[in-house]
């Protein structure tokens, strides 16, 4: 992808947020009763304790954790950990559990800085891909463009790849980006922004 391709999609991407995804203020993270006892049944894949395949979604961006749930309802994305996870939730319900899981703190995920070599394999790849242009300073994302910073190694291994093979088609701008880049150049990128530390709040 050209840099001139990548900075206007970056400018569209960071411009909207879906309505009512835009802020979260005060009582953000409260849930009727009825959506707690279904926020609770994502906790044994997603919460602080869970295994290193499974993606933190406790603050992450409120607009991408909605936006990904339309998408496995939907099935523009898929993966059968997550069939049936979200079924039969009307677009409020997602609203709101996009909210409440955004308004969780981000959690350690235990990583250590990647080690040298990984660590400019990495920078370089960054760079050249220019993921800062969308994912922003520190890799923080914003709205409908995910953190990476401090997400688990694994996750982010096994997401670049399905981006670049076509098991995960629900982005073709971050697809046609990871055609770009051989599977080493990809697993020291996920070691990299798992153990990316310089910015510790989400
Ligand atoms: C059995 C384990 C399991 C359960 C239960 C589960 N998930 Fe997931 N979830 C996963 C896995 C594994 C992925 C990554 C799958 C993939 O690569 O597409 C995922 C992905 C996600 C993502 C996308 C994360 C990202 O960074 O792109 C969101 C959002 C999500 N789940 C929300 C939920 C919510 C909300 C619930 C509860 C209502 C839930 N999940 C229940 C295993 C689970
Ligand atoms: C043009 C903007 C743009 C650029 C440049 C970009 N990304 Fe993305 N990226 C996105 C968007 C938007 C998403 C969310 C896609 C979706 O909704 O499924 C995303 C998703 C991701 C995800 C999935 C995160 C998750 O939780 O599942 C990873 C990992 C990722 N990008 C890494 C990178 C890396 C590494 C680079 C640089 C080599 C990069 N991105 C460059 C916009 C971009």
């Amino acid at each position: 992808m050209r840099p001139a391709h990548v900075t206007i999609l970056a400018s569209l991407l960071l411009a909207a947020s879906p309505p009512g995804l835009a802020a979260t203020g005060d009582g953000a993270g409260a849930l009727p009763a009825a959506l707690a006892a279904r926020a609770q049944s994502c906790a044994a894949c997603h919460g602080p304790e869970a295994a290193a395949e499974m993606p933190i979604i406790g603050g992450q961006h409120a607009a991408y954790l909605y936006l990904q749930m339309r998408d496995y309802q939907s099935g523009n994305r898929a993966d059968p950990r997550m069939a049936g996870a979200v079924d039969g939730l009307d677009r409020d319900q997602l609203i709101a559990l996009a909210r409440h899981f955004a308004a969780d703190p981000w959690p350690a995920n235990g990583a250590e800085p990647a080690g040298q070599s990984a660590r400019q394999q990495a920078r370089s790849a960054i760079s050249a891909g220019e993921c800062s242009q969308c994912h922003l300073g520190g890799f923080k994302g914003d709205s409908r463009v995910p953190r990476l910073a401090g997400q688990r190694e694994d996750y982010l291994h096994a997401t670049l790849l399905a981006f670049k093979h076509g098991g995960r088609s629900n982005s073709p701008a971050m697809a046609d980006l990871m055609a770009g880049f051989s599977d080493e150049e990809i697993a020291a990128m996920a070691a990299y922004l798992a153990g990316y530390r310089d910015d510790a709040s989400p």
